[in-house]
C-alpha cells in the first residue's frame, strides 16, 4: 500500500512539474519585441501563472481526496476487523466428528457445511479410527474444508469372554479418549462441539452452541451444552416452540459440548468402555447439568454400528430434528443459570395442578396450563414413563455404570409435551437426590 501511494505521488509530481517545464521554460520571453509584444506576451504569462495556481489547488485536492480515501478504507477495514472478531465473540471451536467404517460420514460432513456460519470459527477435525479405507477416501475428498486425523493404536483390545460382543464399545472409549487429548492438549483449543459420523444437524447448530457456550464458561453447575433431547420424539415435543430450553442433570451426549477445563478433569481415568454411562455416574458428574433443546438439533441416521437396531426403530426413528433457525445469540438465556433456574422453574413445577395419567390421556383436564404427574417410586416412574412414551431406561442394558438419573431429568423432573401441554413427571417437593439403585 505504502509503494502504491509513494509511485501515486510521484506521477502527480512528474505531471506537474511538466506543467512547469512546458508553460514556462519550453516558452521564452522574447523580450526584443515590440511593447504591444510584450503587453500580450504578459497577458499570456499572467494566464499561465493563474492556469499554473488553479493546476496546482487541483492537484493539491485530488491529493487530499486520495489521502482522506484511504483513510476512510482504513478505516473501514479496521471497523470491519472490530465486526467479525464480535461476530465470534473471539472465540473459536472445533467440531470433532468421530469416524470409523461408515462413508456415510460424508451426510454429516455435507450437513455441518452447509449449515457452518464461519470456517474460521468453527474448523472441522475428522477424527478416524478403524482404518477403513473407503471411509478414509471420503473424508480425503472434503480437501482443506476438514481436517483429517487418525488414531494410531489399531491393537486387539483384549475384553472378558462375556464382554467379546461389546468390544466395539470399548474401541469408542479409546478413540474417544485420544482425539480429545489431541483436540485440547496438542491442537489447544477451548472447547470442542463432538458429533458422531452417523448424525444429522439442524439449520441453527451452530447458533445453538454459539449463544449458550458464554453459559457454560459462567455457570460452573453446568458442564455441557448438548443437542439432544432423548425424549424428543414427534408427539412428546412442542414443535411451536422450539426456543425452549432446559437444563437437565441426565447427560444426554449426541451432539455436545465440553471444554478442556472439563476434559482435563476426565482425562487421567478415562474408562476403557461405556464413557457415556461412565460420566454419567456421580463421581465423574459432580451435580453438575447439561443444556439440552426442548426440540433436538441432531438426530441419528444410522442403525449399523455398536448401537442397537432395533432401539433406532422403535424410538431414535421418530426424534424430531428441528428445522427451523432459531435466533439464539439474539435471545435472554438467562433463565438457564441455576439460581434462576432453580427458582423460577422449579417453582413452576410444583405450583402445577397434580393430575393422573389417565386424565391426562382422556383430555378431561379443564385447566389450560402445565401439569404434573407425581412419581414416588422407581416402578411409578418406569410404568408412567413407559405409558407417556418416554425413555423408561437409565442406561445402557450391558454397562456396569449406575447414576439413578431417568433420562432428562432434572432435580428428579422429566418435563415432556402432551396433548398440547407441558407435563412434568416429578417427584415429591422434598426430594432428596437420585438414588443409584435405580436403573
Ligand atoms: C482493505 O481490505 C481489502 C481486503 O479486505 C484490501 O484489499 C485493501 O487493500 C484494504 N485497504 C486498506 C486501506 O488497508
Ligand atoms: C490423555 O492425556 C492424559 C494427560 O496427559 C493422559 O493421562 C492420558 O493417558 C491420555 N489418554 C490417551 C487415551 O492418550
Amino acid at each position: 500500500m505504502r509503494l502504491k501511494t509513494t509511485y501515486i505521488i510521484g506521477v502527480l509530481l512528474i505531471i506537474w512539474a511538466s506543467f512547469i517545464y512546458f508553460t514556462f521554460i519550453n516558452r521564452p520571453l522574447n523580450i526584443t519585441e515590440s511593447p504591444e509584444n510584450i503587453d500580450s506576451q504578459l497577458n499570456v504569462l499572467e494566464g499561465g501563472i493563474d492556469e499554473q495556481f488553479k493546476h496546482n489547488r487541483e492537484m493539491i485536492n485530488k491529493l487530499h481526496t486520495f489521502l482522506e480515501h484511504k483513510k476512510r478504507n482504513k478505516m473501514k477495514n479496521e471497523s470491519s476487523k472490530q465486526i467479525k472478531t464480535q461476530e465470534h465473540n473471539g472465540f473459536v471451536i472445533p467440531i470433532l466428528v468421530f469416524a470409523c467404517n461408515r462413508v456415510s460420514v460424508s451426510r454429516c460432513l455435507d450437513q455441518l457445511l452447509q449449515y457452518r456460519p464461519n470456517p474460521d470459527q468453527f474448523p472441522i477435525i475428522v477424527s478416524q479410527d478403524c482404518n477403513h479405507k473407503e471411509t478414509t477416501d471420503v473424508i480425503n475428498r472434503y480437501g482443506s474444508q476438514v481436517t483429517l486425523i487418525k488414531q494410531p493404536d489399531q491393537s486387539d483390545i483384549e475384553v472378558l469372554p462375556q464382554e467379546k460382543k461389546f468390544k466395539g464399545y470399548f474401541k469408542i472409549a479409546r478413540h474417544y479418549g485420544w482425539a480429545l487429548n489431541q483436540t485440547f492438549f496438542n491442537f489447544n483449543f477451548d472447547a470442542v462441539i463432538i458429533v458422531e459420523d452417523d448424525l444429522e444437524v439442524a439449520p441453527d447448530f451452530f447458533e445453538y452452541f454459539t449463544a449458550t457456550y458464554p453459559l457454560l464458561l459462567e455457570d460452573p453447575t453446568l458442564w455441557c451444552i448438548s443437542a439432544w433431547n432423548d425424549n424428543g420424539k414427534i408427539g412428546l415435543v412442542n414443535e411451536n416452540n422450539p426456543e425452549q430450553l432446559y437444563r437437565t442433570d441426565f447427560f444426554p451426549g449426541l451432539g455436545w459440548m465440553l471444554t478442556k477445563k472439563l476434559w482435563s478433569e476426565l482425562c487421567t481415568k478415562w474408562p476403557k468402555s461405556y464413557w457415556d454411562d461412565w460420566i454419567r455416574q456421580p463421581n465423574q458428574r459432580k451435580e453438575r447439568a447439561c443444556i439440552r433443546p426442548e426440540i433436538s438439533r441432531t438426530k441419528t441416521f444410522g442403525k449399523i454400528g455398536v448401537s442397537n437396531g432395533l432401539f433406532f426403530e422403535k424410538h431414535l426413528k421418530y426424534i424430531k430434528l428441528n428445522d427451523l433457525f432459531v435466533p439464539f445469540t439474539k435471545m435472554d438465556l438467562s433463565y438457564l443459570l441455576k439460581d434462576t433456574y432453580d427458582r423460577e422453574f422449579v417453582l413452576k413445577v410444583y405450583q402445577s395442578p397434580v393430575v393422573s395419567y389417565q386424565e391426562l390421556k382422556e383430555d378431561k383436564i379443564v385447566y389450560d396450563g402445565p401439569v404434573r404427574i407425581v412419581y414416588h417410586t422407581k416402578d411409578a416412574f418406569k410404568r408412567n414413563a413407559k405409558m407417556l412414551g418416554l425413555m423408561d431406561d437409565f442406561r445402557r442394558a450391558c454397562s456396569i455404570f449406575q447414576s439413578g438419573v431417568p433420562r432428562m431429568a432434572y432435580r428428579g423432573i422429566v418435563t415432556f409435551f402432551y396433548k398440547k401441554r407441558i407435563v412434568h413427571l416429578a417427584p415429591s417437593f422434598n426430594w432428596k437426590g437420585y438414588d443409584l439403585s435405580w436403573s
